[in-house]
């Protein structure tokens, strides 16, 4: 795990951009695994500049995101199609049809989701996969107590996270219970993880899932065992980290080969 940690979320999204322009020129049809909630904005922001300034173009990308509500079609304004279409694809060339979402109105949830598998596959598989973390140490929508192998399925929301996601809602009661999510296995699988952290309310969650035990009550504690993941936090996510000395000067001392 290399741990990088930035004053501003603005300076981590500026890293995560470049990380993510570099794969696209080398490989224009770069897999990307993509996350929605507000921890991503200012890298989506950071992606639209560098497709709108300096032409980095995803015309030959396919995205995967890692969840979505169940019941709430792709126009309701909390969900998660409608997310990264305002955030993300109606502003970058992405083509609609490369750009995949679960259903969460399909009529068969778990057909829906075998076929999600399926369909990461059948594109060659995720090289770089964004997460955010859920207090809870979830990573998409796998709530403490996941399967550590589980694979694309229905899961049920904690309290936790529908306190945490009633922000976007009117009312918390709107909150929908379930969710279709990519399982940790799935996460896993992908070539290359950025996860992202913003402020002191994460604080805690990072120095659990970075340095504390594996274990599926903190689910992103799993990447721990994955061989290459950036964790990139700013400050006040980091300020709880027991090595955040070593990290930062592993940060600024980075070879030239390797930076
Ligand atoms: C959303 C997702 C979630 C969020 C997490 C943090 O697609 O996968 O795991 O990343 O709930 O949400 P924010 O960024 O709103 O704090």
């Amino acid at each position: 795990m290399e741990i990088i940690i930035r004053p501003t979320p603005e300076e981590c999204a500026s890293i995560g951009g470049r990380i993510i322009a570099n794969l696209i020129n080398g490989k224009p049809n770069a897999v990307l695994g993509l996350a929605t909630g507000s921890t991503p904005i200012p890298l989506y922001s950071e992606l639209i500049r560098l497709h709108k300034e300096e032409g980095l173009s995803f015309s030959e990308v396919t995205s995967f995101n890692l969840d979505e509500y169940i019941g709430l079609s792709g126009e309701h304004p909390c969900s998660y199609q409608f997310f990264m279409d305002e955030e993300l694809f109606g502003k970058i060339d992405i083509k609609s049809n490369s750009a995949h979402i679960p259903n969460g109105e399909a009529q068969d949830i778990q057909s829906e989701c075998l076929q999600y598998e399926q369909a990461i596959r059948s594109s060659g598989g995720i090289d770089l996969q964004v997460l955010g973390i859920g207090s809870d140490g979830h990573i998409g929508f796998n709530e403490p107590g996941s399967s550590l192998g589980s694979r694309t399925r229905i899961k049920t929301l904690t309290g936790e996270t529908i306190e945490d996601n009633a922000r976007f809602f009117d009312n918390p009661d709107q909150v929908p219970r379930h969710c279709i999510t990519m399982g940790v296995g799935t996460i896993m699988d992908s070539e290359t993880v950025l996860l992202f952290a913003f402020g002191e309310g994460k604080a805690d969650i990072i120095s659990k899932a970075v340095e504390g035990p594996v274990s599926a009550m903190v689910p992103a504690s799993i990447l721990q065992l994955h061989p290459n993941v950036k964790v990139i936090v700013d400050e006040a996510a980091g300020s709880k980290l027991a090595n955040i000395s070593y990290y930062k000067e592993v940060y600024e001392n980075k070879p030239d080969w390797q930076a």
